[in-house]
């Protein structure tokens, strides 16, 4: 849909007004032509998480992803691979599927009954002539990945490589048996606040001694012990949890290497805690190859919107969608084995209980940092060198995508 410009010259003063080291300017966290440059240079390049799998478990399970205009129906063909599909007929251009989410054997127009499979070939087009091509309207494509039962799309023609992000991901990601996950919980929050306000809240734990007072009790070294023999045995603790990493011959961390998008890294607990719990003790049954609650949490981030982390025996997904210029989707999946049984194995409560109150924390920190950028008095800032490089990192990458014409 046609929209207001941003011209060249106008985004060049703008990226020139930027100053290394300092929040981004106010138009960048409102501006609704700055959205609409951050959709077309980075949004509709970027491989996006779309989910854990088991929405599309079967052939014709479909749910829909949205950016902007676009709607994508994700859905799994009859052999059994995921597609996405763009919800526009071939015809006219009708939307095909009007709900977030449901099961197809075909995909029907509504309008005049165009009718789709799951690879969106053209399957039937009434009132056409006999020698109509219909080979040459199938729905067009975009690109999907499913990489240990998450999903990643694509809107770009050619996408970025994804096999790096892939090869360094699957053997942790290995670990945590996502295949054999189901999903306990989900939770939507519709934040007011531009995306990059939640980018740079999750890349500082500057906030985190006030703002999360249940994480850091979970977490070592974010806040020392007040004793100091508790001290030493969070650092023998640490060390334990160093050396599961290094037996199982994983990366203790890999961050943004070569320019790259993404980050992993294992982040040791304190001691009497073996999962992010509130209490410290195990929320639901073992995942995957874990024999024991004896694993460090592990964390990854993927730019732009790709947050994930995970225990033993539960793992959080994190997917945001920015919705408008002060307007971001945030989707949380709490995933536990697809086995175990809400009120047998585990609780609800007890399993969503620290990143449930880690995030509303987050939600409620990331609108009043929107709140205040709106003030005519608000101008950037400087970034922490000491704790929020992640932030400085961030918002290069940022810059950098949009300058690519
Ligand atoms: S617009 Fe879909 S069949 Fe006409
Ligand atoms: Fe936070």
């Amino acid at each position: 849909m046609s929209r207001d410009r941003l011209s060249p010259d106008a985004f060049d003063a703008l990226c020139a007004s930027h100053r290394d080291g300092f929040s981004l300017p106010q138009a960048f966290y409102g501006d609704p032509r700055v959205h609409a440059l951050d959709l077309e240079r980075l949004w509709r390049r970027r491989w996006l998480f779309a989910g854990h799998a088991s929405r599309i478990a079967q052939p014709g399970d479909y749910t829909l992803f949205k950016l902007g205009d676009d709607e994508l129906i994700l859905t799994r063909n009859a052999q059994g691979e995921a597609r996405a599909l763009f919800n526009t007929c071939t015809h006219r251009g009708s939307a095909l599927c009007l709900e977030p989410c449901g099961h197809a054997a075909k995909f029907v127009c509504p309008y005049h009954q165009w009718v789709f499979d799951a690879d969106g070939e053209l399957r039937s087009a009434r009132n056409m002539p006999d020698d109509f091509d219909k080979a040459s309207f199938g729905l067009r494509r975009a690109h999907i990945r499913e990489l240990e039962s998450l999903l990643f799309v694509c809107f770009a023609e050619e996408p970025p490589d994804f096999e790096p992000f892939a090869n360094a991901m699957r053997p942790h990601l290995k670990l945590h048996g996502l295949p054999r996950a189901k999903v306990a919980a989900t939770r939507a929050y519709e934040l007011r606040a531009n995306w990059k306000l939640m980018a740079e809240n999750f890349f500082e734990c500057n906030h985190c001694p006030t703002g999360h007072p249940e994480y850091c009790k979970a977490m070592a070294g974010i806040t020392p012990p007040p004793r100091v023999e508790d001290r030493e045995a969070e650092r023998a603790h640490v060390e334990t949890q160093r050396a599961w990493v290094a037996r199982r011959g994983l990366a203790q961390q890999l961050s943004f290497e070569a320019g790259g998008w993404f980050h992993l890294n294992h982040m040791p607990l304190r001691p009497g805690f073996v999962t992010q719990s509130l209490d410290g003790k195990p929320v639901a049954p073992l995942m995957g190859e874990h024999t024991a609650y004896e694993a460090p949490a592990f964390a990854i981030v993927a730019y732009p919107n790709f947050w994930f982390e995970a225990g033993p025996d539960v793992a959080v997904t994190l997917r945001t969608l920015p919705r408008g210029p002060q307007e971001l989707s945030v989707e949380a999946e709490w995933l536990v084995h697809a086995d175990a049984v809400e009120g047998r194995d585990y609780d609800l409560e007890r399993v969503m209980g620290l990143w449930k109150a880690t995030g509303e924390q987050d939600w409620a920190l990331i609108e009043n940092n929107q709140r205040g950028v709106n003030s005519s008095r608000y101008r950037p800032g400087p970034y922490s060198p000491a704790s929020e490089g992640g932030c400085r990192r961030f918002v290069a990458w940022y810059l950098d995508q949009l300058r690519k014409a």
